[in-house]
């Protein structure tokens, strides 16, 4: 009995669902700006449980590993993402006068760049002894340590743009 089917399926699972999981974040953001707070909350619980679906997927693919193979691995995909993915999509978009497009996609990699520092430095030293909060600026999503910076080094967006997460 061959497993090919379902191997594939699940990579279909999880991709779907991880893009369910962003599309609804991005809906609950709209519906909150548009003064539905109870369909705002409808997103942001069914995104919630597509994460769940996603998860599941991932676990049962087999690539989930231990934090340091784990860490190896998302290092990887931020520098595929720099430098393979985002210069030929910055250079179509600009080809395509889709000038705000590129503009969005070179953030992209530059922040990609600062996510694989970040995990680099993790991998060095697995177990820190200070124990710090991170900041994500919700334009860009350039990562901060411990503070938000008065201006976005990326997208100069000002530090309210900067959301915690610990
Ligand atoms: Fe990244
Ligand atoms: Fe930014």
């Amino acid at each position: 009995m061959s497993e090919e089917k379902t191997s594939k399926n699940l990579k279909v699972a999880y991709a779907e669902e991880s893009k369910a999981l962003a599309r609804n974040r991005l809906f609950a953001e709209i519906a909150d700006e548009e003064g539905y707070e109870q369909i705002g909350k409808l997103f942001r619980a069914v995104a919630e449980a597509e994460s769940v679906h996603a998860k599941n997927a991932l676990r049962l693919m087999g690539e989930v590993k231990t934090t340091e193979e784990n860490l190896q691995v998302a290092f990887e995909n931020e520098m595929a993402a720099k430098n393979d993915y985002y210069p030929g999509f910055i250079k179509e978009a600009e080809a395509e006068e889709r000038s705000n497009v590129a503009l969005i996609f070179s953030r992209a990699r530059d922040v990609e760049e600062r996510h694989a520092q970040l995990y680099k430095g993790a991998l060095d030293y697995l177990v820190k002894e200070e124990i710090v909060d991170y900041y994500v600026c919700g334009v860009c999503g350039f990562v901060a340590e411990k503070d938000a910076p008065d201006e976005c080094p990326i997208c100069q967006a000002d530090k309210d743009a900067f959301k915690r997460v610990g």
